[in-house]
């Protein structure tokens, strides 16, 4: 069949694809109907079935004799070690776990947040909630305190797994004092919190409240895998909104199953015995669905990475990884390849390897720019696959799907949809725009299996923030166009999203932290061009009427406010004091304008400006600050 075959015959009959695809899921119960619309516009899938994640992605191949395969790789260039862990040990170890944890009270529905950095634990402890029918929430290790408290606060964790610290090149991160502080913090407290020890900083443990990874494990029977709803939630993923405080989206076990591993199969082309290897986070969604969830589902052996692209120790790291671990099929974001090439622009180191393991090369979670998929290309000489996703599908949108066929790539594109998703671009009145017009990128509802059933807590808020601009539309926050032979672009959002270094950040989030700055009135925060990290934060701050303290120190204390508050993975370190901030008549700042003037495009002069001459103190600002930098 070729990808428009099974476009069309998914959309002839969603219900028949989505029941085929379910049945390669090993089910409890398995479900008589793939959508429920009871409740529409907001969807549900595989409401009466019966199924556990964890039996999926572990039980289930040791049960069917592949218990001596490789599940996972840990490769840490920072401790230079490399381990692996079978199926079989892989089932032993969070069984056991959640053994533990249910020993402590932990039961089907209660939330358990993880806050670890890139070890093999951290998916055990997502396996270990999935077990029990835990709905877990990781953290990414780059948040600060005040982040993880925010979280704390709204997912009212029974229990918090962390481990010591977290290993950046060159210094250790101390994660326990950050949990501790969070807790502080938090209005909500956890009942236990279990720490995983690392060698590299051994932390104080909370009498009382404290357990060590290994030790609470003594003597209990392991847990066997519960059984849970199609609908349960298996996981909430905090991500970044339009306003300070983060969303927590809510993944529905069942439809996560089926979507994951029809993702595996159909779109990465991989399946058991495949090594699949995604260099991202466990705290971001690649690191859910493409570390944790998909590879384990399918019986790939997946790799947890613990390094970075360069200086780990240099920039051959990933062709290393890649020879050594016989990987199939590697996932990154387009930043790392750009850290590479900056230190590596000849492709040089990538001679020393063996790389004939290597089948294809998929890139996302930022616009991959076509200078960095010719390099690619060039170096690597396998398919250069960009696809476009979200935190809130969970798999991907469009791309193109080398498990059906390879379509022909057209650079600058992520391809076209996959089933399940019907695109469209909209204009302002919600109607499908001719092809090659920029337009609000929206997905016709229903949304297939795997994506978000809702915000956590907050279903008013998940209908005001995706349902309610489109009617009958989820509105996706990318702007973008489709051509005429339906592969789509993506060019910007329509939100306060930015996307540095592959990570997604709200400059609401920075400017509510910059405001509270005692000197600081008024401050806007822009996403200007980044030769490598895509995009980085600006702070324009406009300060308090008497204010007569050196702006160096203002700006000074609010980079390391944002550090402190939101978290070193910010990367806020540019900012500037200005008299004023440009808006419209109506107030409202300019930031788009701004965001032009830095990355020295052409701009025409907002017809509803207040004052144009604040334009030009704006210009004169960014040029003490080098922009426009080309
Ligand atoms: N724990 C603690 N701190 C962290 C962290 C973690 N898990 N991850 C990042 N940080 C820190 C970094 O050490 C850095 O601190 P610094 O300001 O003291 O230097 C800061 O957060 C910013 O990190 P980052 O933006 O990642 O920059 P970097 O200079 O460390 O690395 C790249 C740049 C391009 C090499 C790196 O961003 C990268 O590999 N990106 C790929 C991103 C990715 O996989 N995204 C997932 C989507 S697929
Ligand atoms: P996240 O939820 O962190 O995965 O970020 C999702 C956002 O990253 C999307 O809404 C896009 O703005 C951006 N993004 C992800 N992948 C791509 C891509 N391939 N091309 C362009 N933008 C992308």
């Amino acid at each position: 069949m070729t990808y428009r075959d099974v476009y069309a015959s998914w959309k002839s009959d969603p219900e028949s694809f989505w029941m085929d695809a379910a049945r390669s899921i090993g089910w409890v119960k398995p479900p008589t109907r793939a959508l429920n619309d009871a409740r529409a516009p907001l969807y549900e899938w595989f409401t009466d079935a019966e199924v556990n994640a964890c039996w999926n992605a572990v039980d289930r191949h040791v049960e069917a004799g592949r218990g001596s395969q490789i599940a996972i790789i840990h490769d840490s260039p920072i401790t230079h070690s490399t381990k692996g862990i079978t199926y079989a040990e892989l089932r032993d170890r969070v069984a056991s776990l959640a053994g533990a944890l249910r020993a402590k009270g932990i039961e089907k529905g209660d939330r358990v947040i993880i806050y670890m950095p890139m070890v093999p634990e951290a998916l055990e402890a997502m396996l270990a909630c999935a077990r029990l029918g835990a709905i877990h929430s990781v953290v990414f290790g780059g948040f600060a305190a005040n982040e993880l408290a925010v979280r704390i606060d709204d997912a009212t964790p029974k229990a918090i797994i962390a481990a010591s610290c977290g290993l950046e090149p060159g210094r250790v991160v101390p994660y326990k004092p950050l949990l501790d502080a969070a807790i502080e913090l938090a209005t909500h407290k956890p009942d236990f919190c279990v720490i995983l020890q690392r060698e590299q900083q051994v932390a104080k443990l909370v009498e009382g409240r404290d357990v060590a990874w290994h030790s609470f494990q003594y003597g209990v029977e392991p847990a066997e895998c519960v059984p849970v709803s199609g609908d349960h939630p298996a996981y909430v993923l905090y991500t970044s909104g339009t306003t300070g405080a983060p969303k927590g989206v809510v993944r529905p076990t069942a439809g996560h199953l089926v979507a994951l591993n029809w993702s595996m199969q159909n779109f990465f082309n991989c399946g058991i015995g495949d090594v699949f290897w995604a260099a991202s986070d466990v705290g971001w969604v690649v690191g859910h669905s493409y570390i944790c969830y998909g590879p384990l589902i399918a019986g790939c052996t997946t790799i947890v990475f613990e390094g970075k692209p360069v200086g780990t120790p240099d920039a051959g790291t990933f062709w290393r990884v890649i020879q050594n671990h016989k990987v199939k099929t590697f996932f990154t974001a387009p930043t790392a390849f750009r850290a590479i090439k900056r230190e590596d622009p000849n492709g040089e180191l990538i001679k020393d390897y063996n790389l004939k393991s290597l089948k294809a090369l998929y890139l996302a979670g930022e616009r991959a720019d076509p200078d960095t998929i010719m390099w690619a290309q060039r170096h690597l000489n396998v398919p250069v696959i960009d696809h476009w996703w979200q935190t809130e599908t969970g798999w991907p949108i469009a791309g193109n799907p080398l498990g059906i066929e390879e379509l022909p790539v057209k650079i600058g594109s992520p391809s076209v949809p996959m089933p399940g998703y019907d695109v469209q671009a909209l204009d302002e009145g919600g109607h499908s725009v001719a092809p090659g017009t920029l337009g609000a990128i929206a997905i016709k509802l229903p949304l297939p299996p795997g994506t978000l059933s809702t915000l956590w807590h907050a279903e008013e808020r998940f209908k005001k923030a995706y349902l309610s601009h489109f009617p009958g539309y989820y509105e996706t926050g990318d702007a973008g166009y489709i051509d005429e032979d339906g592969y789509l672009y993506i060019m910007a959002r329509t939100d306060d999203v930015i996307n540095v270094a592959g990570h997604r950040l709200s400059t609401g989030a920075m400017e509510e932290v910059l405001a509270s700055h005692r000197d600081v009135a008024e401050c806007a925060v822009i996403g200007v061009a980044d030769q490598l990290k895509g995009q980085m934060p600006l702070g324009f701050l406009c300060l308090n009427k008497g204010t007569n303290r050196p702006h160096e120190d203002v700006v000074k204390e609010c980079v390391k406010l944002v550090r402190d508050q939101i978290g070193p993975v910010a990367a806020f370190k540019l900012a500037c004091v200005v008299d004023r901030l440009p808006k419209t008549r109506s107030g409202k700042i300019l930031r788009g304008t701004m965001v032009k003037i830095a990355d020295g495009e052409a701009f025409k002069m907002p017809a509803t400006i207040d004052d144009p001459a604040i334009l030009d103190e704006i210009a004169v600002a960014l040029k003490a600050l080098g922009y426009p930098a080309r």
